[in-house]
């Protein structure tokens, strides 16, 4: 089975930090998200993967993944030069897939329980198609599914407005060959892209052997702030803890990872948190689930629930559901209580 992780789009809903970064490479825990599906690839055994991307974000893409090598995979790449839908970024990777199963991965999506288990049931059952569901609130932001009676596939819609049900397609399809019929026999929707949602209901009505399988554990699209900040919380679960670097004096309470060559001084970190390298962190009460990336320099500073990222510098500032681009700077006289924040790379907010 071959791997299409797709890892285009403007990342609109994720501005300003998307104006100078593939949303794809956003970190949550301190890792991009792209790196979570890439892996779950390889724990599934894929290891043929082209990444779809886009000429805007696409350098940097390339740039930060590389040739797979050292997550196990053989990647290559494919550029989309407009976004003219998932349909037509897998109708591109055809000739990569060259008549093989295909495993295509939204590369902003995360799922936890990974794709080991469903490439396992793909395998064995032969089906033409699989995919997978989950129960959500809000459907009609969503590509929904539709089951009969006996569990089967009765339709499928592309974000309808009066859901049928709440059930929505998660960011992940198997097919088999009859992939290329799908692309190929669908056109363009109203918002004039080629539909994933609308190439499988092409197999559904053709009566093709179509399986939904339910998501066990959580799911998260990573397009919107509150949505990467509720992934960085759920990932965070997880996190063991362990310090590298140095603490001096002050708290550290349930699961911290502290990296090398950081240096905490006099800070009360309430866990799970992640610190990266060569942070400095100084009379800072960080946490809970909140990520700080390498290099980072907060100083009299209080953080939770947040994403910082690479460099940023805070002075004096107290803030939540926060997501700090790049280098940026918050300093100066700070507004009362906690601010949400949301600042692009390099951008600087000054106080009053
Ligand atoms: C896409 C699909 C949609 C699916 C979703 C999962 O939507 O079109 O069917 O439910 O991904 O993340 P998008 O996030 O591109 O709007």
């Amino acid at each position: 089975m071959k791997g299409v992780v797709l890892s285009g789009g403007t990342g609109s809903r994720l501005r300003p930090i998307t104006f100078s970064m593939a949303k794809q490479l956003v970190p949550v825990a301190n890792k991009p998200i792209l790196f979570y599906g890439l892996e779950d690839l390889a724990e599934a055994g894929i290891e043929d993967v082209a990444i779809i991307i886009a000429p805007q974000t696409g350098d940097e893409i390339r740039h930060t993944v590389g040739d797979g090598s050292k997550l196990g995979l053989n990647i290559e790449y494919i550029v989309q030069d407009e976004p003219l839908g998932l349909a037509h970024a897998l109708k591109m990777a055809l000739p990569f897939v060259d008549g093989d199963d295909v495993l295509m991965y939204l590369g902003d999506n995360l799922v936890k329980q990974g794709v080991a288990d469903v490439v396992k049931d793909f395998e064995r059952d032969k089906p033409n198609c699989q995919i997978l569901l989950t129960e959500v609130e809000d459907p009609s932001q969503f590509g929904v599914a539709e089951l009969g009676p006996a569990g089967e596939v009765k339709r499928l819609v592309e974000k309808p407005s009066n859901p049928r049900s709440n059930l929505a397609l998660v960011g992940v399809y198997l097919f088999d060959q009859v992939v290329t019929e799908a692309v190929n026999s669908i056109q363009p929707s109203a918002r004039g892209e080629l539909e994933i949602t609308d190439a499988i209901q092409y197999l559904v009505t053709s009566g093709r052997d179509v399986r939904p399988s339910l998501v066990t554990g959580w799911w998260k699209d990573t397009g919107k702030k509150e949505d990467l900040l509720h992934a960085n919380e759920l990932v965070l679960t997880d996190l063991d803890g362990e310090v590298l670097g140095e603490v001096v004096e002050g708290k550290i309470r349930g699961a911290v990872r502290i990296g090398a060559g950081s240096q905490v001084v006099d800070c009360s970190i309430t866990g799970p948190v992640v610190i990266g390298d060569n942070v400095h962190l100084a009379r800072t009460t960080v946490g809970p689930n909140t990520a700080i990336g390498d290099g980072c320099r907060l100083v009299d500073t209080s953080v939770e629930e947040s994403i910082v990222l690479d460099g940023a510098e805070i002075h004096g500032w107290s803030i939540r559901n926060s997501l700090i681009g790049r280098g940026a700077t918050l300093r100066g006289a700070a507004p009362a209580g906690y601010a949400e924040v949301t600042l692009g790379e390099r951008s600087e907010i000054l106080g009053e």
